[in-house]
């Protein structure tokens, strides 16, 4: 196993994500675990991660200082070099300004680390104190404009320290470098693949949960189903899956949940409709913030009333993946201990006194579709467009009624069906209808029409941040625009919304 020692850097987890990028197999450790223990669990290899603080800060994170005894490899990232220098004996340089952003660096010695790579990188820094000084028995092996160590090694103990960040994106060729240090330095076996993933997972599962139960609540999106499919591979019948029907789902969806998971993976879904209270909560209501808290707090109320009928369990699964749990990096001790978890369910395990768990909460979206895939969830499961958790609510436009969620929920199935058939609906982000409470006039048949309009919101984007309207060819963008005036009753015109966004935003609501 490659350790990769946390010093409490936001990135850990990214370089962790490019080490398994690499087929390789690897385990974060907290920074202060004793060089004994990573020798007894096999370590053959050492990642210093970055990290927030300055070597000489007090209560800076050290290693243990045994872990340069180990006589395994080790790679510096940022403040991992500055550790290789104050520990070695060269000499760091206190900063008070962050050196932030993109740089180029040239390979003076491409050795084992830069072996294969050109000799100019574009590279991205982000950090304050510098090496000035190498530490004994370390050559330099690559310089950036503002450093003649942005790259320096002690070939012959295996070490080497980079200044940069290779694992992020912006660095060109970094996954190259880390897979150098990783097979060509540590001689790491490339054989990691999503199939360890799993059974490593469902092995941590079964320790943690003993016999106990897992309650798990069911959206039907990406996140939970992985997360589901997961718990019920390791644990079977101890999982209950709870699915709640607000009301505001799309068409056929609960139909869907119910045969996809109770008959095909005769997994335990509990369905609870409670469409009703929702509706009612909702009525008359047209602010769409308000909206959201209504069906937020409507939706832990009833999971939690719907967790007495489904009896005693000591955990709530989640779908929690790293991009969502935010890390707020505290200096000190332990630089996780600040990191807060960003759910649906807020707030709930809390006041439940249910423990959590988290089965995907150190993997990427794309790594949870792999997940999700290899333990036999659909297409239309694994690479389903993002839904938001207030459903239909927030795109019938103003006061919801059933009246209308029927209109939209009927136009809407027409829109996925037209892009199922014709592939795009994997090609963009989101594609969906919005119910506008405009009425406009029109004619149908010999008789005049004064009906709804729907809007047709196709967008196309990599994070949601920022997206486009996606240009779709004009004759599929008429067939679905005929079909929906044609059979859904209550809707005399169609519009399609070419608004970006920014200015506008992904929903109307
Ligand atoms: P906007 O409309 O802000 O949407 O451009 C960005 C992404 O977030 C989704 N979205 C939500 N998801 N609860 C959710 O779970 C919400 O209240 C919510 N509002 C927007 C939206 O579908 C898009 O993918």
């Amino acid at each position: 196993v490659i350790a990769v020692l946390d010093f409490g850097s936001q990135l850990t987890q990214v370089i962790a994500r490019r080490i398994r990028e690499c087929q390789v197999y690897s385990k974060i450790y907290h920074y202060s675990t004793p060089a004994a223990q990573l020798k007894a669990e096999g370590v053959i290899g050492l990642i210093f991660s970055g990290g927030p603080q300055s070597v000489y800060a007090k209560g800076a994170p050290h290693p243990d200082p045994a872990v340069f005894e180990l006589g395994v490899p080790i790679l510096g990232i940022c403040y991992g070099v500055q550790l290789m220098g104050h520990f070695l004996g060269g000499e760091v340089e206190k900063s008070k300004a962050r050196e932030y952003g993109h740089g180029e660096l040239t390979v003076r010695k491409p050795g084992k680390l830069f072996a294969g790579l050109p000799r100019k990188l574009r590279i991205w820094n982000s950090h304050g104190d510098k090496l000035t000084r190498l530490p004994p028995g370390f050559v330099a092996t690559a310089t950036s404009d503002n450093s003649p160590f942005s790259g320096i090694e002690d070939a012959k103990r295996r070490y080497y320290g980079i200044q940069f960040h290779p694992e992020v994106f912006h660095t060109e060729r970094g996954v190259d470098i880390i897979r150098n240090f990783l097979v060509g330095v540590c001689g790491a076996q490339q054989d990691w693949t999503t199939r360890d993933f799993i059974d490593h997972a469902v092995d941590e599962i079964r320790t943690k949960v003993g016999s106990s139960r897992v309650i798990l609540g069911l959206s039907g999106g990406v996140d939970s189903s992985v997360a589901a499919a997961l718990l019920h591979k390791a644990i079977g019948r101890q999982l209950t899956c709870v699915f709640v029907d607000n009301g505001l789902l799309r068409k056929g969806e609960r139909e869907q949940v119910e045969s996809l998971y109770q008959r095909n993976f005769r997994v335990d879904v509990r369905v609870v409709d409670a469409s009703r209270t929702f509706l009612r909560r909702l009525k008359g209501i047209t602010e769409p913030e308000q909206k959201r808290k209504i069906i937020g707090r409507t939706f832990v109320e009833v999971f939690e009333k719907s967790l007495k009928a489904v009896g005693h369990a000591d955990f709530l699964g989640q779908g929690t993946l790293y991009p969502d749990v935010i890390e707020s990096v505290s200096i000190g001790n332990n630089p996780a201990s600040l990191i807060k978890t960003h759910h649906n369910v807020g707030g709930l395990p809390a006041r439940m006194k249910l423990k959590l768990i988290e089965p995907l909460r150190e993997l990427f979206k794309d790594e949870v579709r792999a997940v999700g895939a290899a333990l036999g969830l659909p297409r239309e499961v694994v690479w389903r467009q993002p839904f938001p958790g207030p459903g239909l609510g927030v795109r019938v436009m103003g006061d919801i009624t059933g009246a209308k969620l029927d209109i939209l929920r009927n136009a809407d199935a027409i829109l996925q069906e037209e892009m199922m058939s014709s592939g795009y609906y994997y090609k963009v982000w989101q594609s969906f209808c919005v119910f506008l409470p405009v009425q406009t006039v029109g004619v149908f048949g010999d008789e005049r029409t004064y009906d709804y309009v729907i809007a047709l919101r196709i967008v196309e984007s990599t994070d949601a941040m920022t997206a486009d309207w996606a240009k779709l060819p004009h004759d599929l963008i008429q067939k679905i625009s005929s079909r929906i005036t044609n059979e859904v009753r209550g809707v005399g015109r169609v519009v399609l919304d070419v608004s970006s966004k920014p200015p506008a935003t992904i929903e109307w609501e």
